[in-house]
């Protein structure tokens, strides 16, 4: 069993789409959060995970958060930490203690659009094709290693909401199987690539 710890900010859809993965030898050990009232918090109490949260406020600066947050992750023991709708910068620190085992989730085709507001960029630059991203976190933000992409249409009528959840029914199908590669060891980084080993009959392509 691979331990996993999942950091949430807020909703928590893509959360709720890991655990009801119900990835094989997967096991969600905690959902922490840097806001006390993220909705996903109490999803992830209610199928009974173990929860907290670390108010980000309560800490004089990023620093001393993330390393409180560190404590808290690694009580946990974890093998994989994940980044879902986790929307703090982290510290160069948190990332080289997690350094092959942090995954994230960015809603949108990376390199294009790092940071906020991805879906009304896209729509100001008149891309016709927008997506997700799932990829190793590195210290520079949105920008590691990527493991799975996935794009969508844009369309004419598109709004940042419409267009928005569009993309985030794409990251809940690519999040879940990026996250089951690494648990069952299929995912190899190679400098800025990630190499995906090849499908065996037992364990077929999870990726398309
Ligand atoms: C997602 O679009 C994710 O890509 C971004 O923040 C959003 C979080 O949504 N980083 P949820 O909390 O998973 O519903």
């Amino acid at each position: 069993m691979k331990n996993i710890v999942i950091l949430i900010s807020g909703r928590g859809s893509n959360m709720q789409a890991l655990v009801e993965a119900d990835i094989p030898n997967a096991n969600i050990a905690a959902v922490l959060s840097n806001n006390p009232d993220a909705a996903g918090l109490a999803w992830a109490q209610s199928r009974g995970i173990a929860t907290a949260a670390l108010n980000h406020r309560d800490y004089p600066d990023r620093a001393a958060f993330d390393r409180a947050m560190m404590a808290q992750i690694d009580t946990h023991q974890p093998d994989l930490v994940v980044l879902a709708g986790f929307m703090r910068i982290l510290t160069p620190e948190f990332c080289r203690h997690y350094e092959s085992r942090l995954i994230n989730i960015h809603p949108s085709l990376l390199p294009a659009f790092t940071g906020l507001h991805t879906h009304q960029r896209a729509l100001d630059e008149g891309c016709r094709i927008a997506g997700c991203t799932v990829h190793f976190a590195t210290a520079e933000l949105d920008n590691g290693p990527i493991i799975a992409q996935a794009a969508v249409p844009v369309l004419d009528n598109d709004t940042a909401d419409t267009l928005a959840a569009r993309v985030l029914a794409a990251e809940h199908q690519i999040f879940p199987r990026a996250v089951a590669d690494f648990v069952a060891g299929r995912l190899h980084i190679v400098g800025k690539r990630v190499i995906r080993q090849q499908p065996t009959a037992e364990s077929p392509a999870l990726l398309a």
